[in-house]
């Protein structure tokens, strides 16, 4: 019997048991959980922008730092935030744009900021080798020169990434470019334009949100019983304007899978992880993995009222089946949108929205295979815990190793066309690469859908193999090498990761 199936037996023995729900918080929480999600819904917070888009003047500052949050239940939850209690700012900024970032750590940890999405060299990457300890400011020039698209920042801290993203160490920053800003397309901030950031969480008997790490954690990835946007517990809602709403949406979850629709038909989509799509692609709903991006259209013109949707996905082990017994899998309202009759942006739904070319994999000149490896035997977990990553019982890997900062896996040649293939034996894990974005070929051994058929950084791996077609146009040397992971957090702490120089 393999770490998986021990875990989904022991799992299960467990619930027959029913210790867990007798005697645990966690029976608690999801039923009080449920209650106060039926009986208020919480206005959407806007969280604060620092817009760039007339210039910059000055150095940006960002400070990681200890705060308080209430997420909506009257808690004093103990979090992170970046400049603010929880989270970080949304940062607007504009192509062509040099972003001199003073970020300062006043958490009580060394910790350190990742720019999830941007093409940037690998020294001002903010991944695992760029360390700000305690006290201490790290101050990147970040140069802005990809097209328009949602991007976020995260901790990457070597072993401590999940934990410290978790409680708030997380922000999203919107690039716009001359297209962008000229396109007819909403684009007022808190007004028709929504950036949403969906996380699962769970809270205590207290209402604080914790986070405990386990077997089972590392194994499925730390998943919530509680949907939160922007910091409040969901549902959440909105008054909007007659017309079109933009809503850009990030899946910040640890590990969450989370399958998203609307009340109303169909989604349309027209951005993903690193831009605009070719055209609006209209979805039944769209399966988001966790550092994901899309962009949505709503049109408020037709309907009074229309809910976000989300069914929760992941974990076919113990917390999947105590999802199923509370009411996960089933379609739950993260945010209703209020048509307050005002009257909005007179646009209609647009078809097309960026010159894209089918990829064609003719163009590589090399092809890279990338094996997860979910159980590794002793010796691996061993090397794991040696070379700083943090797991359960079995450590994971990439290739056969796992993580290791003092190791570069792969050198690439800057401006080379490659396909990267990754494969799995089970499990679905969300693939990302630093420094880039590419163009997926295949998505487990499938054409993806068309919604992600544009611009991303993120791929989808399960039971058997998904290929990407990417080019690096930056150089990351090897003091400052770019990372390739899962993006289930825990996975990534646990050593399913690896560095890669471009030269
Ligand atoms: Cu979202 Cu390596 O990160
Ligand atoms: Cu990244
Ligand atoms: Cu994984």
């Amino acid at each position: 019997m393999n770490r998986r199936d021990f875990l989904k037996t022991a799992g299960s023995s467990t619930i027959g048991a029913g210790t867990m729900l007798a005697t645990g918080g966690l029976g608690f929480s999801l039923g009080l959980n449920q209650s106060l999600a039926q009986t208020a819904t919480r206005p959407l917070p806007l969280i604060p922008m620092m817009d760039f888009l007339d210039g910059i003047n000055e150095r940006i500052s960002l400070t990681l730092q200890s705060a308080n949050h209430d997420f909506g239940n009257s808690g004093v939850s103990q979090t992170f935030g970046i400049n603010n209690d929880y989270l970080g700012p949304v940062i607007r900024v504009k192509q062509g744009q040099t972003l001199p970032f003073d970020v300062t750590n006043n958490i009580d940890d060394v910790s350190t900021l990742h720019w999830h999405g941007l093409h940037i060299p690998g020294d001002v990457d903010g991944g695992p080798h760029q360390e700000i300890r305690v006290g201490e400011t790290w101050s990147p020039d970040v140069p802005i020169v990809q097209n328009a698209s949602m991007n976020w920042f995260h901790s990457h801290t070597h072993g401590k990434t999940s934990q410290q993203t978790y409680k708030g160490l997380a922000g999203v920053m919107l690039i716009e470019d001359d297209a962008s800003l000229s396109a007819d397309l909403p684009k007022t901030y808190g007004l028709d334009d929504f950036t949403l950031i969906l996380q699962d969480k769970t809270f205590n008997a207290a209402n604080e949100m914790s986070y405990e790490l386990t077997g089972e954690v590392f194994e499925e990835g730390f998943l919530g019983d509680t949907m939160v946007v922007n910091g409040a517990i969901a549902p959440v809602s909105q008054s909007v304007p007659k017309g079109l709403v933009r809503l850009r949406i990030l899946n910040a979850c640890n590990a969450r899978f989370l399958t998203l629709s609307m009340s109303s038909g169909p989604l349309n989509v027209i951005a993903s992880d690193g831009g605009f799509l070719a055209n609006t692609v209209q979805a039944d709903n769209i399966v988001m993995s966790p550092g994901e991006r899309y962009e949505i259209l709503v049109d408020m013109g037709a309907n009074q009222t229309n809910n976000l949707q989300v069914t929760l996905g992941g974990g076919e082990g113990v917390f999947g089946f105590l999802g199923g017994l509370f009411g996960g899998g089933n379609l739950t309202t993260l945010l209703t949108l209020n048509q307050n009759g005002d009257q909005g942006i007179d646009a209609t739904m647009p078809d097309t929205l960026a010159n894209m070319d089918i990829p064609d994999p003719a163009q590589a000149t090399i092809t890279r295979s990338f094996e997860l490896n979910m159980d590794g035997n002793t010796d691996f977990t061993a090397l794991a815990l040696a070379w700083g990553n943090i797991c359960g019982e079995g450590a994971m890997g990439i290739n056969g190793q796992p993580m290791n900062m003092e190791r570069i896996d792969q050198k690439v040649r800057k401006g080379d066309t490659e396909i990267w293939r990754m494969t799995v034996g089970e499990d679905l894990h969300p693939f990302h690469i630093h420094g880039c974005s590419f163009r997926i070929l295949s998505q487990q051994g499938a054409e993806p859908p068309a919604y992600a058929q544009g611009w991303k950084d993120m791929v989808h791996v399960e039971d058997g193999w998904s290929e990407v077609l990417v080019k690096f146009d930056y150089e990351a040397p090897e003091h400052a090498p770019y990372m390739y992971h899962c993006h289930i957090l825990e996975h990534e702490d646990c050593g399913m990761m690896g560095q890669f120089t471009v030269t």
